[in-house]
């Protein structure tokens, strides 16, 4: 390794991934669908000022963040597209939405009046996308509701209404049945809309499961995020095609190699006992990091291309891991040996869909839960 990372843990992050993966979602797209980069919780652990300038200079027409503080971040970082809070937005956040031109999501006409008001005292217009709630039940105005909740925000000064939107529940699944009845319900509302002249610029709906699986959804923009991480949207039933790449690698030096004689015990509360003479090494890498204690363990790091057991409870800042049977075979672990905690190390590979499956989530979860405390380093 030639460039030094700040910490002997960190991530290696592959920015030509990113661009490749962004291409292979637009190549699914028609030259009129625009193509939203989802960059919230820190781009999903990739890091979100670089990660989001790497998918501007590769193409992205716009982002996708959960908070206004995301999307201000995103600014800050010299993104100049457009950018939507798909989440809610208090009305007490209208003046830093304006100042930094961010699209935000209504979902009630209160909200919205508050929104249009603060625009209109400083003489500007909000943009803002409807969420509507077609079958996820979480965020958004029910289909039937939002004809008349369209009408009435056209009434309000200071908004304009640029775009509406649903979002699937169950697109990643092979079974597409529900999926489907909210498309169809989110298309017998934009045909109701239209009817009326209120239906919006940008109609979207796709997620990356949807954008790959359903391309009768895609609509005037598909909003991708894990796809562009080179991640699946699921494992087993919306496994990405050939041809996208992983953008993110786990990696982290051995600070201490040990003998550990037998009975000698592991880490807090004394989990792992040993019942042989064993070598195990520390890695600098804890629940602090966003590598989980609970409820299941991460199971093996890889070392010499080897799997290196994690043996006892994982610590704030630090695991241990056994390596005796690296030693036998393949030779000695070293301070300093990288070790790697996602990614691929020779012939072996841990994703972070393997990583998932063996404590009980999925890769969303794995890679957004890696902490702002582990340097992101960006290479080709
Ligand atoms: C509203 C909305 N749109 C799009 C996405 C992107 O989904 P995915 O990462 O599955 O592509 C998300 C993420 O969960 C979301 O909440």
């Amino acid at each position: 390794m030639t460039r030094h990372p700040p910490r002997t843990t960190w991530l290696e992050i592959s920015c030509s991934a990113l661009t490749n993966n962004l291409r292979q979602l637009r190549s699914r797209l028609s030259h009129t669908t625009r193509l939203m980069a989802v960059i919230k919780a820190n781009a999903y652990g990739h890091g979100a000022a670089e990660t989001s300038r790497t998918l501007q200079r590769a193409g992205a027409d716009r982002f996708g963040v959960a908070t206004l503080m995301e999307a201000v971040e995103l600014r800050a970082a010299g993104i100049e597209r457009p950018i939507l809070v798909l989440g809610y937005t208090p009305a007490w956040q209208a003046a830093e939405a304006l100042a930094h031109d961010i699209t935000l999501t209504v979902i009630d006409l209160e909200t919205a009046a508050a929104l249009g008001q603060e625009a209109a005292t400083q003489g500007a217009t909000i943009q803002v996308h409807v969420k509507v709630n077609t079958g996820m039940n979480r965020l958004g105005v029910r289909p039937g509701a939002v004809p008349a909740f369209i009408a009435a925000l056209r009434d309000l000064p200071g908004i304009e209404i640029e775009g509406i939107f649903t979002h699937f529940a169950t697109s990643d699944e092979a079974d597409k049945q529900h999926a489907d009845a909210q498309f169809i319900s989110f298309q017998q509302l934009l045909a109701a809309l239209e009817r009326n002249g209120l239906r919006p610029r940008i109609a979207h709906a796709a997620n990356s499961a949807a954008l790959l699986t359903m391309p009768y959804t895609h609509l005037d923009m598909a909003r991708s995020g894990i796809a562009l991480y080179g991640l699946d949207p699921d494992m087993e039933q919306c496994a990405l095609p050939p041809g996208f790449q992983p953008a993110l690698a786990w990696k982290s030096l051995v600070t201490q190699v040990a003998d550990l004689a037998p009975s000698e015990a592991v880490s807090y509360g004394r989990e792992f006992i040993a019942d042989r003479p064993m070598r195990v090494a520390v890695l600098p890498v804890g629940y602090a990091d966003g590598f989980p204690r609970r409820p299941h363990h991460w199971g093996s790091v890889l070392l010499h291309g080897q799997p290196a057991p994690i043996l006892g409870r994982v610590c704030m800042d630090q695991t241990i891991v056994d390596v005796t049977a690296i030693e036998a075979t393949v030779g000695c672990v070293r301070l300093g040996d990288e070790a790697t905690i996602i990614g691929r190390q020779g012939e072996a590979f841990i994703s972070a869909e393997a990583a998932s499956q063996r404590i009980g989530t999925n890769n969303y979860d794995i890679v957004s839960r890696i902490l702002a405390r582990v340097p992101r380093l960006y290479v080709e």
